[in-house]
This record gives structure tokens, C-alpha cells and sequence, in this order.
């Protein structure tokens, strides 16, 4: 399989590249960046020195995507949109988007997080890459968007609870790490802000709400049913710790047991019999789980740790491509985490 890579000097670009080359149908990779074009890649990634000796291609993507089978976007947030209509006439075989641009079908929803779409018409070809949950819909997709970090860990979560009596919205506490904003330099993510540090910065409105809320939607057949995210940035690099808290309409025990059976066919996620640790999925395309329940059975909690840049970006990228192609769900993405870290 011959895989592209476009935006590949970043971040989330890295860690594709990581993924894509050690898995085991993929042939060729071309990775491409605007600012590292002709370099060796392992001189911007240094850990993958043993996995490549090649240079980053100029950003020129309609040309890099013609006759690939797959090619992924690790781009800054809108730059998808501008490319995506080239990129699509190029043909490759799928198109996987990392980026939030075309996560969202519901016009108003995007309205309400992002504005106007700069490319609406585009929007319904791509597959809401919740692979996880959604995978079974992705089988012969040509175009995925894959969800964001925090969508991934809240709606994993949410998940968990979809099939009970709710008295009230539910509403998700989740905490960052540094990696989730991108390697770009600002106030609030070099160092001396993070490091031993911890604030909310998207308490009402967090973007990753929108698309967490088509899906919720959706799982409750409800257009109205409302959820809250709740977004902090935390004093680590890599991963996600998000607690859902909700009160139910009717008493329940189980909670546990409940979502337990509720992922078992699933192999990425597991629910443990205590509270999950972020540094347990560090690495890992895992996402763990947890929940409980108050003495009452009225009120419910669901912990859920992943891996930002892994099960909430190009592990799950990876996986929604396995799913899509009828590939192996698990091909390229066994690597266990690495603890402690
Ligand atoms: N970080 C995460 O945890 C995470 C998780 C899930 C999804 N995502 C999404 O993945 C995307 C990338 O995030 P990131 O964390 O990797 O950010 P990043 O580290 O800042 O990297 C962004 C990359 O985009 C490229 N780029 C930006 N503007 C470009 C343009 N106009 N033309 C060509 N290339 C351009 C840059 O490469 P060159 O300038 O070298 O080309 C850079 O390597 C974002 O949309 C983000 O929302 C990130």
C-alpha cells in the first residue's frame, strides 16, 4: 500500500509517520512539509531513524496523492479545506483528514463552534472516524475525518452511558496534555506555562463539543439532547484524563459490568476494575475505562484515559483506515505504552 503523509513535520504528523511505517501493508510512504521539504526525516524526527532514510517531499498534495491508495492530512485547522477539492480530483484511494474541518455535517453545529464552512459542499463525503464505536459504518469509505483528541476521550465515555436514563445532561471534566496543542510556540503552551501548571481554557464551547454533540445526538436519537465538555490543559506531554459525571432518571449498579459488556468486541478499549491512569496508555492506541456509581445508584462516573496523539488522532487514523480497507482492525497498532514515562 502506498501512503502519503501531508503535513507530516508536525506533531501529529510525526506520530503518523511512526504508525505508517511499521505497519505491515503499507510498501511506501511519502511524507511531505512546506518548511522541512528535502531534509532527512529523521533529522526533524529523530526517533525514526531507524525506520527511514528518506526526505520530506515538497507540499505540493495533489501531485504526492495521485495513484496512492491512502493519504493522510496532519494539517493546522482549515488548511484541509483549502487543498480538499484538488486532493479528491487527484484520486488517491482514501483520504483520511486529521484536522477538525470536515468532522461536522450538521451546518449549524459547525456554525456555532467554528463559522462558516469555507467548503460545505465537501463536508458529506467523509466518514466520522469514531473507530471505536463507528467502525463497523466505516468499512468502504473513501473519505474519514478523523475526530479530535478530546471528542475521542468524552465520547468514549459517553458511549458508556448512552443506553441509560439520564435526569440531566451529562458533562465531561477532561484534562490535556502539551502535545495536544501542536509544536507551534504561544503564551499558554511553552514551557514555563505548563510546567507545573494546570487551567481550564475552553469551560463553555470547546470545539471538540460540536462534533461530540452530533454524535450524542445521534446515539440518543435526541437533536436536542445536550452534553458539556469541560477542556483543561494539565502539567504533561501526552494524553487525556477525562471523568464524566452524570445523575440518572432510575437507579443503577452495575455501572461497571454495564459498559464492560458494553466494549467487549471491541479490542482497543478496556474497562478495568479501578480508576484508569493516564501513563497506562501513554504510547498506546488503548483507550482504558472505569465507572461507578454513587451508594444510591443515582448518580454515575466513567473515567477514561487515551493517548492524544495515538487512540485521539493517528492511532485512531490508522484504525479507521484498517477498518475502511477490511484490513486487520489491529494491523501496525499491537505496540504496547511505554511506563513508566
Ligand atoms: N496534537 C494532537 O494531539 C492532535 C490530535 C488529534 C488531531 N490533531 C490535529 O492534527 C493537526 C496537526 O496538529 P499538530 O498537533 O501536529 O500541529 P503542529 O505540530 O503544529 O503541526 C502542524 C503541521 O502542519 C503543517 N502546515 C501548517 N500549515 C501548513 C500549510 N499552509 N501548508 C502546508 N503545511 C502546513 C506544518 O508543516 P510544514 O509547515 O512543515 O508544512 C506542521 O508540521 C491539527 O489539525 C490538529 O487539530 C492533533
Amino acid at each position: 500500500m502506498k501512503v502519503v503523509v501531508i503535513g507530516a513535520a508536525g506533531y501529529m504528523g510525526g506520530e503518523l509517520l511512526r504508525l505508517v511505517l511499521q505497519h505491515p501493508d503499507v510498501t511506501e510512504v511519502t511524507a511531505t512539509s512546506r518548511s522541512q521539504a528535502g531534509k532527512p526525516i529523521a533529522d526533524v524526527h529523530p526517533a525514526m531513524a531507524l525506520l527511514t532514510d528518506a526526505r520530506f517531499a515538497a507540499h505540493a498534495p495533489a501531485d504526492v496523492a495521485r495513484g496512492k491508495n491512502v493519504v493522510f492530512l496532519a494539517l493546522e485547522h482549515g488548511e484541509s479545506s483549502q487543498i480538499m477539492g484538488a486532493l479528491i480530483d487527484a484520486g488517491p484511494g482514501m483520504i483520511i483528514d486529521l484536522a477538525a474541518d470536515f468532522r461536522i455535517h450538521d451546518g449549524r453545529l459547525h456554525e456555532r463552534y467554528y463559522g462558516g464552512h469555507p467548503a460545505p459542499e465537501l463536508v458529506h463525503r467523509f466518514a466520522y472516524g469514531l473507530a471505536d464505536i463507528r467502525g463497523h459504518e466505516l468499512r468502504g469509505a473513501s473519505a474519514i475525518a478523523a475526530p479530535g483528541c478530546f471528542a475521542t476521550a468524552a465520547q468514549l465515555a459517553l458511549h458508556a452511558i448512552v443506553d441509560l436514563p439520564l435526569a440531566a445532561p451529562p458533562a465531561i471534566f477532561a484534562v490535556t496534555g502539551s502535545s495536544g496543542a501542536g509544536q507551534s510556540l504561544t503564551a499558554t503552551t511553552h514551557h514555563p506555562a505548563r510546567a507545573h501548571n494546570m487551567f481550564a481554557y475552553t469551560g463553555m464551547g470547546h470545539r471538540h463539543e460540536g462534533e461530540m454533540l452530533e454524535q450524542w445526538r445521534a446515539w440518543r436519537h435526541d437533536p436536542a439532547a445536550h452534553a458539556r465538555l469541560i477542556c483543561h490543559s494539565g502539567p504533561f506531554v501526552r494524553g487525556i484524563h477525562a471523568t464524566l459525571h452524570a445523575q440518572l432518571a432510575e437507579p443503577w449498579r452495575d455501572v461497571n459490568g454495564h459498559v464492560a459488556r458494553r466494549f467487549s468486541h471491541r479490542p482497543f478499549v478496556r474497562v478495568l476494575d479501578a480508576p484508569p491512569q493516564l501513563t497506562q496508555v501513554v504510547g498506546s492506541n488503548l483507550a482504558l475505562l472505569h465507572a461507578m456509581a454513587s451508594d444510591d445508584g443515582r448518580e454515575v462516573q466513567v473515567m477514561c484515559v487515551i493517548d492524544n496523539l495515538i487512540k485521539g488522532g493517528g492511532g485512531q487514523a490508522v484504525q479507521a483506515m484498517n477498518l475502511a480497507l477490511g484490513l486487520d482492525e489491529c494491523a501496525g497498532l499491537a505496540a504496547p505504552g511505554v511506563f513508566p514515562c
